[in-house]
C-alpha cells in the first residue's frame, strides 16, 4: 500500500460536498488494488520524476477506474453483488445512488487534472485528452460495448483482443501515458502499446481467475461464466491461456528492452502482477 497516495486521495474526498454521493465514493475507492496508479507511479521513478506529481493524475485515473466497476456490477450490466470484498455500491446504497456517483466519479477526474496545481497547461490537455479517449470511445466504453453485446458463442480470437484492448487496455494506456506527458518528452506509440501489452495480460489473468480463484480471494463475484460472457475462456484451454499469458509476458519484457526509462521499478509491479 502506498500510503502517501492512499492520504492524497482521503484528502481529495475530505474536500468534497458533504453528501451521500460523497460516502458513496469513500466507499467505492477503498479496497481497490490501485494498480494503474502503480503503473503510473514505477514508469514516473523510472524517468526520475517526483512521484507526488503525479499523484493529481493518478487520482483521476482511480476515479475513472472505480467509477466503471461500480457500473460494470450494475443490474444491467455484470449484476454482481460484491467489490473491492465488500457488497457493491448498489447494495450497500442504493441503484440510483449508484449510478450517479459512477457519474460524479467520471466527471469529477477531469475537474482534478483542470484545477490541478501540479501541471502546465499544456500538459494538462494531454492528460485530458488521454483520459477523454481511452476511458471512452477509443477504449473502456467502446470496450464495454463489444464485452455486453458478446456472449460466449460468437466470441472468436479477433473479437477477444478487441475485447480486451478496448476495455482493459483503455485505461492501462492512459497508465502509461501520463509519466510521458508529465516529463513533456517520449513517443507516445510506445506508451500506448505498453499499456495494450499490460492489459491484455491483466485481462487474460482476470478471466483465467474465474476458473481457478474463489470469490472470496478476488472479492469480487466470479459471474461471467454464469452469465455466457464471452471470456478467454470461452476460447482457451486452462492450460493454453496459462500459456499464452507467459507468452504474453515475454513479448512485453522485449519491449521493456526498447524502452527510454529505467524499467527497473515497473519490471518489480510485473514481477508482482505475474506472481499473483
Ligand atoms: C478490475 O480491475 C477490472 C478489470 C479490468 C478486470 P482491478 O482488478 O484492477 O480492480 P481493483 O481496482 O483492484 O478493484
Ligand atoms: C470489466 O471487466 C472491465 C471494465 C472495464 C470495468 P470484467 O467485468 O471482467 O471485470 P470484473 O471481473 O467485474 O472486475
Ligand atoms: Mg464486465
Ligand atoms: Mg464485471
Ligand atoms: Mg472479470
Amino acid at each position: 500500500m502506498n500510503e502517501a497516495f492512499e492520504r492524497h486521495i482521503q484528502e481529495y474526498l475530505d474536500r468534497q460536498r458533504p453528501c451521500l454521493i460523497t460516502d458513496a465514493m469513500r466507499y467505492a475507492l477503498e479496497g481497490g488494488k490501485r494498480f494503474r496508479p502503480r503503473i503510473i507511479f514505477a514508469i514516473a521513478k523510472g524517468m526520475g520524476l517526483d512521484e507526488k506529481q503525479t499523484y493529481d493524475a493518478a487520482l483521476a485515473l482511480e476515479l475513472i477506474q472505480t467509477y466503471s466497476l461500480i457500473h460494470d456490477d450494475l443490474p444491467a450490466m455484470d449484476n454482481d453483488d460484491m467489490r473491492r470484498g465488500k457488497p457493491s455500491l448498489h447494495k450497500a446504497f442504493r441503484e440510483d445512488i449508484a449510478i450517479l456517483t459512477g457519474d460524479q466519479l467520471l466527471t469529477d477526474a477531469f475537474k482534478v487534472i483542470s484545477q490541478s496545481k501540479d501541471y502546465d497547461p499544456e500538459v494538462k490537455v494531454n492528460i485530458i485528452s488521454a483520459l477523454s479517449s481511452y476511458a471512452g470511445f477509443d477504449g473502456m466504453i467502446y470496450g464495454q460495448l463489444l464485452d455486453v453485446t458478446c456472449d460466449d458463442e460468437k466470441i472468436d480470437k479477433e473479437l477477444l483482443e478487441e475485447i480486451q484492448d478496448n476495455k482493459t487496455g483503455g485505461l492501462f494506456k492512459i497508465s502509461c501515458l501520463i509519466p510521458m506527458y508529465i516529463r513533456e518528452e517520449g513517443n507516445e506509440d510506445y506508451y500506448i502499446s505498453l499499456g495494450s501489452m499490460i492489459g491484455h495480460i491483466f485481462q487474460n489473468q482476470d478471466d483465467l481467475f474465474d476458473l481457478i480463484k474463489t470469490e472470496e480471494e478476488m472479492g469480487k463475484n466470479l459471474s461471467d461464466a454464469k452469465n455466457k460472457k464471452g471470456t478467454a475462456l470461452s476460447i482457451y484451454s486452462l492450460e493454453e491461456l496459462k500459456q499464452l499469458i507467459d507468452n504474453e509476458f515475454k513479448q512485453l519484457d522485449e519491449h521493456l528492452a526498447q524502452a527510454s526509462f529505467d524499467t527497473s521499478y515497473l519490471k518489480e509491479l510485473l514481477k508482482a502482477l505475474k506472481e499473483r
